[in-house]
This record gives C-alpha cells, structure tokens and sequence, in this order.
C-alpha cells in the first residue's frame, strides 16, 4: 500500500517537474483567425482582431479549404483599396497556413479571391514586443545553459526538495 502510494507521489511530482521545466519555453501562442468560424466569408474579422493582444513570437493559423480562399500579407493601403495587384508582401494558400509574428509592427491580411475582401476578409492587426520574447531578442544568448532561465530552475528544485520531503515525511 505505502510503496503504491510512494509511487503515485513521485508520479505527481515529476509531472509537476516536468511541467516547470517546459513551462519556461512557452512563450508563443498560435491564434486560430476567426476562431471556430475560421478563415471564411461572412465573418466579422474586424472584431476578430480585437479580442486579442497579439505579440512577437505569436503565430496565426488560417484555415480553410484549399482553393476557397487564400491569404495575402499587404501593406495597408492594398488592405483599403483591397486591390492586390501591388503592395504584397506574402501569399499563403496550402488552407492551413501558419502565419509567425516575427517582429513588432502593424499586419494587414486578406483574402484575394474575388471579391472575399471587398466582402469583409480582411483585418489588420498591432503586434507588440512579448515581455518574454522581448527578453529573449535583446539578450544576447548566455555563454552556458544557466543564467537565463535561473528563476525557473530555482523554483523547479524548491519543488523537488519539497517533493523529497514530503516522501520522506509520508
Ligand atoms: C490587452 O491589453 C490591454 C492593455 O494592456 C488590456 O487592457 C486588455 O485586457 C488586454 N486584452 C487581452 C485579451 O489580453
Ligand atoms: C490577387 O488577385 C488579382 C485578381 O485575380 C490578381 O491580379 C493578383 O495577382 C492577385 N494577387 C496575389 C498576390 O495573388
Ligand atoms: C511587461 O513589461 C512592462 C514594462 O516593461 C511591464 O509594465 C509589464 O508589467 C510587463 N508585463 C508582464 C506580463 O510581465
């Protein structure tokens, strides 16, 4: 019963462990554009954009069936005038791209099947520097593994010491 009950604790704390450990590199989030209604005609992408606060290191993922609709980065006077003949900086169109923020700035998306922007397929979107990422970008790398994610380590052992206590305790 006890060497069951060791076991099951140990369990736990490793994947707590393992948890600290990984929770460390998160520091991205992928937003689906226009959530469960995905990239599609007849959503309002206007207020899609802004329920979220986007930053560097984030990633949106369009999608929507191949050949239905396309993506296009513009700059934003193609996204007004929505005539994609000039001003791209980029064209997605597999139906489930992956769009990374890589840098801090404004991004104009649309869908350049006829019509679609004209429709509404179309947003921009302000992306910030992430605390984190932002960390990451203007540090630059440490000389070993340690230093930079020492808070993280620190709090990971403080877990393992207690975890050790408390199996010594039971
Ligand atoms: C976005 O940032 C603003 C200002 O920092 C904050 O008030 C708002 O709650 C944030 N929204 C989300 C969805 O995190
Ligand atoms: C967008 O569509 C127009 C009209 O079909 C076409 O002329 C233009 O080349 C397209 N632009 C891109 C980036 O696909
Ligand atoms: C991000 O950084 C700003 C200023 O550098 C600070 O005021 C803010 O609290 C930080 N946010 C988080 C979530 O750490």
């Amino acid at each position: 019963m006890t060497g069951i009950h060791l076991l099951t604790c140990y369990s736990f704390w490793m994947i707590l462990l393992v948890n600290l450990f990984s929770a460390e590199k998160v520091v991205s989030t992928t937003y689906t554009v226009g959530d469960e209604e995905e990239w599609n005609t007849g959503v309002n992408y206007l207020s899609w954009s802004q329920k979220y606060n986007f930053s560097v290191g984030d990633v949106l993922a369009f999608n929507y069936v191949k050949g239905q609709h396309n993506v296009v980065e513009v700059v934003e006077e193609t996204y007004r005038s929505c005539d994609a003949s000039s001003g791209v900086l980029a064209t997605y169109n597999s139906g489930m791209d992956q769009v990374k923020l890589t840098q801090a700035g404004n991004y104009w998306f649309i869908c350049n099947i006829s019509g679609h922007c004209l429709g509404g397929m179309k947003f921009g979107i302000v992306v910030r520097e992430g605390n984190a990422t932002k960390a990451s970008v203007s540090t630059p790398p440490p000389p070993t593994a340690n230093g930079v994610h020492t808070p993280a380590k620190a709090r990971a052992w403080a877990f393992l010491a207690a975890a050790l206590g408390i199996l010594l305790w039971v």
